[in-house]
């Protein structure tokens, strides 16, 4: 096991969690929001009606996922990054001619053990590997596991998490992770207000207790003593470049102990727990190109613009 649920990966948490809740404005790593908690509530959230981009990525998948198969051949290798409940690998497995194997990539340990536990049964002939490791720093794949031809897979809006910046060194740490190979990557442009504030700010009552969970999660596995009573949660837009915050804001001015330190807290203050960059098909392949990712095609989905990219490092 490595990730933040290793005794080894607490250290790394109470640093994280000190440099950001030590800085203005305070912060906390989206990456921490999932643990088996969080990974529950975000399968919740993903079916909750006010969360459009898994079903508008759920509605445009099964014809990707065939013209991809007719791009990529037998025989493939596909790497998920950021798998959860490997839910929508099931279409792209369908849809392959004998894929060889399944990669799956999460932060969350115990929650990708069970994922693929339960997938696994129903598709003999595919060799599958789950990997615990945190993909915004570089990775590497168990040896053999992934032979070419190779497939990446980094569904949903989780790039979104990265700032332009940060999102370039993904794609290209992806790149070395995975070799010569195609990479398919959703993408989300949406720019509607009402509709981010119901996904993100609402999807029944959720959004907010995944974040409040990270408090939660803190106090468990850091000894904090922070009152998650005392908060509540915000999605917020931003621009340049455009994105959704989710915060957590003190309802009134506290102290709370952290490692040797004490969080002082005024009264409204928030800490930032998440991002969701929107990122426009032009300028998420033209990131993507920088890291010498050539696009093959691009999938739009009519309703919300939701968007599939597939690319190839040769
Ligand atoms: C928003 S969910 C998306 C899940 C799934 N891919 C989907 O499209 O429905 C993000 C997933 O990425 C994982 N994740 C987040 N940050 C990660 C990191 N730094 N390294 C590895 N996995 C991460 C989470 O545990 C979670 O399963």
């Amino acid at each position: 096991m490595s990730g933040p649920e290793a005794p080894d990966g607490r250290a790394e948490f109470l640093r994280d969690a000190l440099a950001g809740l030590s800085g203005r404005p305070k912060t906390l790593p989206g990456k921490y929001l999932w643990d088996e908690t969080g990974s529950d509530l975000f399968d919740r959230i993903c079916a909750h009606p006010d969360y459009y981009p898994t079903k508008r990525e759920i509605a445009l998948l099964p014809r990707v996922a065939s013209e991809v198969a007719a791009l990529v051949g037998p025989g493939v290798s596909v790497v998920e990054f950021g798998s959860g409940a490997s839910r929508k690998i099931r279409t792209l497995l369908d849809a392959l001619e004998a894929p060889a194997a399944y990669l799956a990539l999460d932060i969350s340990g115990a929650y990708l053990e069970a994922a693929i536990a339960r997938l696994a049964p129903d598709y003999p002939n595919v060799a599958m590997t789950p990997v615990c490791a945190d993909y915004s720093k570089p990775v590497r794949l168990p040896p053999g596991a992934a032979r070419p031809p190779i497939l990446g897979f980094f569904p949903g809006t989780s790039i979104g998490n990265f700032t332009p910046e940060q999102a370039g060194g993904f794609l290209g740490r992806a790149r070395e992770t995975l070799g010569p190979s195609h990479f398919l990557v959703g993408a989300d442009p949406t720019r509607d207000p009402a509709r981010l504030r119901r996904a993100y700010g609402e999807s029944g009552g959720l959004m907010a207790a995944l974040h409040l969970n990270l408090i939660a999660r803190m106090n468990r596995e850091l000894g904090s003593d922070f009152d998650p009573d005392n908060f509540h949660h915000e999605a917020r837009l931003a621009d340049d470049p455009f994105r959704v915050e989710a915060h957590l804001v003190a309802n009134r001015a506290a102290s709370y102990r952290l490692g040797e330190r004490t969080i002082r807290f005024a009264d409204g203050e928030s800490i930032r727990t998440d991002t969701s960059h929107k990122y426009a098909p032009d300028l998420f392949r033209a990131l993507a190109a920088a890291q010498g990712w050539e696009p093959v095609r691009l999938w739009v989905d009519d309703d919300s613009g939701f968007s599939l990219h597939l690319f190839r490092a040769p």
